[in-house]
């Protein structure tokens, strides 16, 4: 199999022309891979919940690059073309986007805010709009960004409604979407709590990224939690 790209978390591999089987591995990177660590299991979670959302999202009219699961911690995908586009969603308030505005850590964001990213690590993924994405040449038309914008408020309404009856409130969310060869624009990479934020309903504890980013300790207890509740 031939190792096309090794990412910070997950590597991938091209099976054939269309398909890619991509490997989620133990390691945890935050800050730009600034801080590392490897958390024997954490893919094999990761690989789990991302399955779960993103059947989840099939089954709800999502167009998505997942085919199937393969144990303990592969996807086989439909291989597309990165977009260079983070789109973040998020419902409510902390991390960067309390540093950069004056919301209150926790404050439930009216509207929920839809963000656009460029995915650099190189300059540290800055927040883009239509018309930058235009000019870096990252999209070609701004009705790509609007339908990734609309694509990612349909997950946010599917996710947080499934999770909210877990007992999960989705905080923020990244997404990642390509093009197939066929031209189709479709959701790729990873929905986890290394691409979300997970606090729970009740005590607002966190159950994602956040433990490891912060030091707070406990990070695969959390994902196993998460894993538990929306396999329930
Ligand atoms: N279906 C797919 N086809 C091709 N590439 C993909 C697909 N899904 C995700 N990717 C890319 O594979 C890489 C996954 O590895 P990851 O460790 O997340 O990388 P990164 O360090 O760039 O975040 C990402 O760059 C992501 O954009
Ligand atoms: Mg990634």
């Amino acid at each position: 199999m031939k190792l096309i790209y090794r990412g910070k978390a997950k590597d991938v591999y091209e099976l054939d022309e269309d398909k890619v089987l991509i490997e989620f591995r133990d390691d945890l990177t935050a800050g730009d891979g600034a801080k590392k660590a490897t958390k024997e299991g954490k893919g094999q979670l990761n690989a789990e919940i991302s399955a779960k959302f993103m059947e989840l999202l099939s089954k709800n009219g999502i167009p998505t690059h997942f085919i199937k699961f393969e144990k303990p911690n592969r996807h086989v995908a439909k291989k597309v073309e990165i977009i260079r586009v983070e789109v973040i969603c998020r419902n409510f308030a902390t991390g960067s986007f309390v540093r950069r505005y004056p919301f209150k850590d926790g404050q439930e964001l009216s509207p929920h805010v839809v963000e656009f990213g460029f995915k650099s690590d190189e300059y540290h993924d800055p927040m883009i709009n239509e018309d930058i994405a235009m000019a870096l040449k990252l999209v070609s038309s701004e009705e790509e960004m609007k339908e990734m914008k609309r694509i990612t408020l349909k997950v946010n309404d599917i996710l947080s409604e499934f999770l909210l009856k877990k007992g999960i409130i989705l905080v923020d969310f990244k997404l990642e979407f390509g093009y197939t060869g066929d031209g189709k624009l479709i959701l790729a990479d990873e929905i986890s709590p290394d691409t979300c934020r997970f606090w729970d309903a009740e005590t607002r504890e966190i159950m994602d990224k956040d433990r490891f980013r912060r030091g707070l300790g406990d990070v695969l207890h959390f994902y196993r939690e998460v894993k538990r509740r929306i396999e329930k």
